[in-house]
C-alpha cells in the first residue's frame, strides 16, 4: 500500500487514481494524519499539491514522523516544497506565477543510478519531456544531501532527490495527462523505487470484500439497506446478496417523485433478475401530502430527507421483528470521494445544497454502519458491477438525485406536476439513448418551469407551462459543462417536437445552456 497525504489540491485524487490503475493500492488521507495513528503499514509516501503556498498563515503541515518513517518519500509541487523547508532547503516566491506546459531536462547520475529509476523510460528523443506546472512558489536552495535531478528554463530545482533516504520532490504534476508519461513517473516510484506489488484487481477486492462483509456479520446477523436503482445502491446490495444473501434486505422507498416506472423497473431488476431480497413500500402519498403548498427548494429537500428517514426506519424496525431482532447492520452506498470530503483537512466547505442522504439514520437506530464502496471512485464502482454481472445499462446510468423530480419541478409540487415532468424527462432520456448520446452525456433531465407563455396548436392559441432541458458533462459533478454538437441541437429539435406533442400541458421547451458554476446541475 502506498500512503498519498492529501493538502487539499484538485489533483489529489488523481494521484490515487493513476496508481490504483496499474494495480498497486493506494490510500489518499488528508495530511494532518498523524503516522502513529495508521491502520496499514505504507510502503511509500506520496505528498500532494496544495492550492496553498508553504508561507501562508494557515497553511498545512505534515506530520514529521513522515520524514522519519523509513520509507521513501515523493513529494509534488506543494509536497516538494513542504519536503525541501522540512529538511533545511529554501523556497521562496516566484515572480510569476508558472501554470502550463514547461520542458524538463534531466541530469543523469551515472554513481547514483537509484536516484535514475524516477525518470525511467520517460525522456523523449532530446532527452527532455513535457511536464505540466502549477505553482506560485518554487524551491531556490536544495536541503543538504539532497541533489538536483532535473531543471527547466525557469525551475532550476524542478526535481530533487535524496539518494539514501529514497526521498524525492518534483515541482510538476504527474498525475495530469499533460504531463506525457507522467504515469510511468508514478509507476517507477511505487514499483521500482517503493517496491510495491502491483496485484491489486477488482476481482481480488471483490473477494476480500465479500470475506469481510461475512466476518463483520457473522453467522447470523442481518442488514437492512435502502435502495435506489442507482449505480451505487444497486452494486452494494449486489455485493451484500453475493455475501450473506437474504440475509440482506433491500427497502426501496416510493416517495411519489420518482421517474416513470422505477419501483417496477427496480424491483424486477434487483428483486427477480439479481435474486435480493427487497421490498417496494408506497408512501408517495405521504410524500407529496407533506410537500403541498411548498415551493422553497430547502424545504422541499428537507421534508423528503426527514420523511425518507421515517418511512425507512419504521420498515426496518418491521423488518427486525419479522427476523428476530437480528438486524445489527445498515448498507450504506458511500463512495470514497464522499469518504475524502467528510475528512478533509478544510471542513466542510458551505453548503450550495443540502443534499439528501440517509445519514441521518444512524442515530436514531443505533445500527452499525456497513459501507463496502468507501474505498472505490465512481468509475471503479462501475468495473465492479460489470464484473458482479450487472447490466451495462444500469453500469452506465446517469445519476438521479434522492429528492428526485421534487426538484425538478420548479415552485410547487403537486402530483400533476409530477407527471408532466415525468412523461417529458422519459420522452427525453429515451430519444437520447436511441440516438447514442447518453454515454457521451454526464447527466441529463427534465424540468418543469411553472411559467405560461403563448404558442399555437393546430389553429389555436395555447396558454401553457414550458419543458427546460439539461443535459451536462463533467467529471466529479463539482464543475460541469453544457453538452453540444451541431447534431445535438438536431436531435433537441426533435425531443421538443416530441414532448410537446406528447404531453399536455406543455408548448415550450427550453435547452438550459448555462455551466456549472455558476448555475448548478438541477435547477432547485
Ligand atoms: P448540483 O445541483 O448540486 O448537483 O450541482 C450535483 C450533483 O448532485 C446531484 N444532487 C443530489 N443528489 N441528493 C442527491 O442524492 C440531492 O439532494 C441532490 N442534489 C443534487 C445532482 O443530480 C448532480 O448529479
Amino acid at each position: 500500500t502506498v500512503l498519498i497525504l492529501d493538502f487539499g489540491s484538485q489533483y489529489s485524487h488523481l494521484i490515487t487514481r493513476r496508481i490504483r490503475e496499474f494495480g498497486v493500492y493506494c490510500e489518499l488521507l488528508p495530511c494532518t494524519q498523524k503516522m502513529a495513528d495508521l491502520h496499514f503499514k505504507p510502503k511509500g509516501i506520496i505528498l500532494s499539491g496544495s492550492p496553498y503556498s508553504v508561507y501562508d498563515k494557515d497553511a498545512p503541515r505534515v506530520d514529521p514522523a513522515v520524514f522519519d518513517y523509513g520509507v521513501p518519500v515523493l513529494g509534488i509541487c506543494y509536497g516538494l516544497q513542504e519536503m525541501t523547508l522540512h529538511m533545511g532547503g529554501k523556497v521562496e516566491a516566484c515572480d510569476h506565477r508558472e501554470y502550463g506546459h514547461a520542458m524538463l531536462t534531466v541530469t543523469k547520475h551515472a554513481d547514483h543510478p537509484f536516484i535514475d529509476l524516477l525518470f525511467e523510460g520517460m525522456e523523449g528523443e532530446n532527452g527532455e519531456m513535457q511536464v505540466w506546472m502549477s505553482h506560485g512558489d518554487q524551491v531556490t536552495s536544495e536541503p543538504e544531501g539532497f541533489r538536483v535531478i532535473a531543471n527547466t528554463r525557469t525551475a532550476p530545482f524542478a526535481a530533487i532527490a535524496h539518494e539514501e533516504k529514497h526521498f524525492f520532490g518534483i515541482q510538476f504534476h504527474p498525475e495530469v495527462t499533460h504531463t506525457l508519461n507522467g504515469k510511468t513517473l508514478l509507476r517507477n516510484f511505487v514499483i521500482n523505487i517503493c517496491k510495491c506489488q502491483d496485484s491489486w484487481t477488482m476481482e481480488s477486492f471483490i473477494d476480500k470484500e465479500i470475506e469481510r462483509i461475512r466476518q463483520m456479520v457473522g453467522p447470523v446477523g442481518h442488514v437492512v439497506g435502502a435502495v435506489s436503482g442507482g449505480v451505487d445502491s444497486t452494486v452494494a446490495a449486489k455485493l451484500m446478496n453475493e455475501a450473506i444473501g437474504h440475509r440482506f434486505h433491500a427497502i426501496l422507498v416510493d416517495n411519489g417523485v420518482m421517474r416513470l416506472n422505477e419501483c417496477q423497473v427496480v424491483k424486477k431488476m434487483l428483486g427477480d433478475k439479481m435474486g435480493i431480497d427487497i421490498k417496494v413500500v408506497d408512501a408517495a402519498d405521504l410524500f407529496l401530502g407533506r410537500l403541498k403548498g411548498v415551493e422553497d427548494p430547502e424545504k422541499k429537500r428537507k421534508i423528503i430527507g426527514n420523511t425518507f428517514i421515517e418511512v425507512f426506519e419504521a420498515e426496518a424496525a418491521l423488518l427486525d421483528k419479522e427476523h428476530g431482532g437480528e438486524i445489527e447492520y445498515l448498507l450504506q452506498g458511500t463512495l470514497y470521494p464522499d469518504v475524502i470530503e467528510s475528512i478533509s483537512f478544510k471542513g466542510p466547505s458551505a453548503t450550495i445544497k443540502t443534499h439528501h442522504n440517509v445519514g441521518g439514520l444512524l442515530e436514531d437506530m443505533k445500527l452499525k454502519l456497513i459501507e463496502p464502496l468507501r474505498e472505490l471512485f465512481k468509475d471503479e464502482v462501475r468495473e465492479l458491477g460489470r464484473l458482479l454481472g450487472l447490466d451495462d445499462e444500469l453500469v452506465w446510468r446517469h445519476p438521479f438525485p434522492g429528492p428526485g423530480i421534487a426538484i425538478r419541478v420548479v415552485g410547487e409540487v403537486t402530483k400533476e406536476q409530477v407527471e408532466i415532468a415525468r412523461l417529458a424527462d422519459h420522452i427525453y432520456i429515451e430519444e437520447i439513448k436511441k440516438n447514442g448520446f447518453y454515454r457521451q452525456i454526464s447527466q441529463a433531465y427534465a424540468a418543469l418551469l411553472p411559467i405560461k407563455t403563448v404558442g399555437v396548436m393546430g389553429d389555436k392559441r395555447t396558454y401553457e407551462q414550458a419543458i427546460a432541458l439539461r443535459a451536462i458533462t463533467t467529471v466529479d459533478f463539482m464543475t460541469a459543462d453544457v453538452f453540444s454538437s451541431f447534431e445535438w441541437f438536431e436531435c433537441l429539435k426533435r425531443i421538443s417536437s416530441r414532448i410537446i406533442n406528447e404531453v399536455q400541458g406543455v408548448n415550450r421547451v427550453f435547452y438550459d445552456v448555462s455551466t456549472k458554476p455558476p448555475a448548478t446541475v438541477e435547477l432547485c
